[in-house]
């Protein structure tokens, strides 16, 4: 019989080789990029670090020196790249040697994956082909710019309503929840053709749910080590996040129910997505798995990442009252009342903003959703083993003064140039040569970039119309624990 010390001893010994076994660089993995150290990523994630921050502290110098580093990410080994030629590389890759993993196949069984499931944006293969012919009519859809414009002009009150409401106080209005309640309305009635200002910020809004997660430190960690949520015991945090995801999915799938009961569409909205949807469900086309994925995944990325684009434009122009003016100046005179998307894109400095703030403030600033199915090259000397997942970060790239030159994390919307011509061309130009990738690139680049860049010109005309507004005196800068947005904050509008 062996003495109980040494049973221990022998378990914790095997414990701890199982984890170094676990968290060591697999096989074959490329030794000529530098390591993002594991223990020190992990002890950053552990604080709370925000994205920005960990990549400002830990990852920009190797990888601006690199292009490509080794980090530890949901639970593996995995390559972050920022090189532009080695980004156009991955990009163009859409099919044969990488595949595209979501949430679902990522980290399966977890509450993202739950509530994602298989959609447009996380599928591949066949099943993306069939979501892309299905759904692209309904994204692609011309706009009602009358109606969008209606939708910012009650944004505009509210503001001002709330503004009105605090003006004793001398402070400023927290502009969150209503700018998330504008882009949500937007989504509700140009896609699945209902109202939704019933929904509740505080409880709905995906970065509260996963903000609220992120306070707690194995919220936190949930990410980095994801078998977490494989584990025999539930944490109350991971109950509590799964609970509030599928009440949002509920919510969701309610409302869209609930428009589908009320009758056909009207002529003209045959094919907005909750129409295409329904009929594609109903004639086998596909699953109500299928369904609920896309329903849950384009309310998300059809709401958020706007609103995210929007509160961080509106800090910008806070602290900045002579771009206001000048942004002022350019849409009273050159933009007629009843506008037509058109006469949106003849306004340089509007486009410069709003490009120059998805530059600082990419929505979806690192994703790492790529994996090898067999050896795949980056570049000439960088070989990776099949299995592997790639990712990228749009912060990063963006940011890179090798990219952007030494002002490259200032606002600076100039940089884009000054008439409609040279301003659209970079937009175009540094897309294709992965420099900048708000939107991604190539076969798999975002379907809802008009759509999006339209809704975001609309309300700025609508706002620098109608207000002008400043930091209030007790805002503080923070970038959110998970995003690169700018959130909570408070402005002064007269
Ligand atoms: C500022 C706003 C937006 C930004 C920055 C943005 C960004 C992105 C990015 C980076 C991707 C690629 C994601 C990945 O590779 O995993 C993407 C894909 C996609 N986005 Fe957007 N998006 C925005 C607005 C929208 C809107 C309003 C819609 C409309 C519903 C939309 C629909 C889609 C779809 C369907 C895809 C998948 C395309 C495919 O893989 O075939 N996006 N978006």
């Amino acid at each position: 019989m062996y003495p109980p010390v040494f049973l221990l001893v022998l378990s914790m010994l095997i414990i701890l080789s199982g984890i170094f076994y676990a968290i060591s660089l697999p096989k074959g993995f490329p030794c000529n990029i530098p390591v993002i150290p594991f223990w020190r990523h992990t002890l950053d994630v552990a604080k709370g670090m925000s994205r920005a921050d960990l990549y400002n502290t830990r990852i920009r110098e190797p990888i601006e020196k690199h292009g490509a580093v080794a980090r530890w990410h949901e639970g593996r080994w995995t390559i972050l790249v920022t090189k532009p030629e080695f980004l156009v590389q991955i990009f163009k890759e859409s099919r044969g040697p990488l595949t595209r993993q979501g949430f679902y196949h990522r980290v399966p069984g977890g509450y993202t994956a739950q509530f994602f499931g298989e959609n447009i944006i996380d599928s591949d293969g066949d099943l993306h082909n069939v979501f892309v012919k299905l759904l692209r009519p309904g994204i692609l859809r011309p706009v009602n710019i009358t109606r969008m414009r209606e939708m910012s002009q009650l944004l505009v009150q509210k503001l001002l309503r709330d503004q009105q409401a605090v003006f004793a106080s001398g402070i400023g209005c927290h502009i969150g929840s209503q700018v998330w309640h504008w882009a949500v309305d937007v989504f509700g009635e140009f896609f699945l053709d209902t109202q939704m200002d019933d929904l509740d910020y505080s409880q709905t809004a995906v970065q509260k749910i996963l903000g609220a997660r992120n306070q707690s430190f194995i919220g936190r960690f949930r990410d980095h080590f994801p078998v977490i949520e494989q584990l025999p015991y539930t944490f109350d945090i991971s109950k509590r996040t799964r609970a509030r995801l599928n009440k949002l999915e509920d919510t969701i799938v309610g409302h869209a129910e609930r428009r589908l009961q009320k009758g056909p569409p009207l002529p003209g909205d045959e094919n907005k997505l909750i129409f295409l949807l329904n009929r594609a469900r109903k004639s086998g086309l596909i699953s109500d798995f299928h369904y609920r994925s896309n329903l849950n995944q384009l309310f998300v990325a059809g709401h958020e990442n706007v609103e995210t684009t929007l509160v961080a434009a509106m800090l910008e122009l806070a602290t900045r009252p002579d771009l206001q003016d000048r942004l002022f100046v350019e849409v009273s005179e050159n933009l007629p009342i009843d506008y037509v998307p058109d006469d949106l894109d003849k306004l340089p400095l509007l486009s410069a903003v709003i490009y120059e703030t998805l530059r600082l403030y990419p929505p979806l600033g690192t994703l790492t959703n790529r994996r090898t199915t067999e050896p795949f090259s980056l570049g000439p000397d960088i070989l990776i083993p099949p299995g592997t997942f790639m990712g990228w970060h749009a912060y990063g790239v963006h940011t890179d003064p090798q990219l952007w030159g030494a002002n490259a994390r200032e606002f600076d919307p100039d940089r884009w140039g000054t008439d409609s011509r040279a301003v659209h061309s970079m937009f175009r130009s540094q897309q294709v040569t992965g420099r900048y990738i708000p939107f991604s690139l190539h076969s798999r680049r975002c379907l809802g970039v008009t759509f999006a860049l339209t809704q975001l010109r609309v309300v700025l005309c609508e706002l620098v119309r109608r207000l002008e507004w400043e930091l209030s005196p007790d805002h503080v800068f923070a970038f959110s624990k998970i995003v690169l947005d700018v959130r909570d904050m408070f402005l002064g509008f007269t």
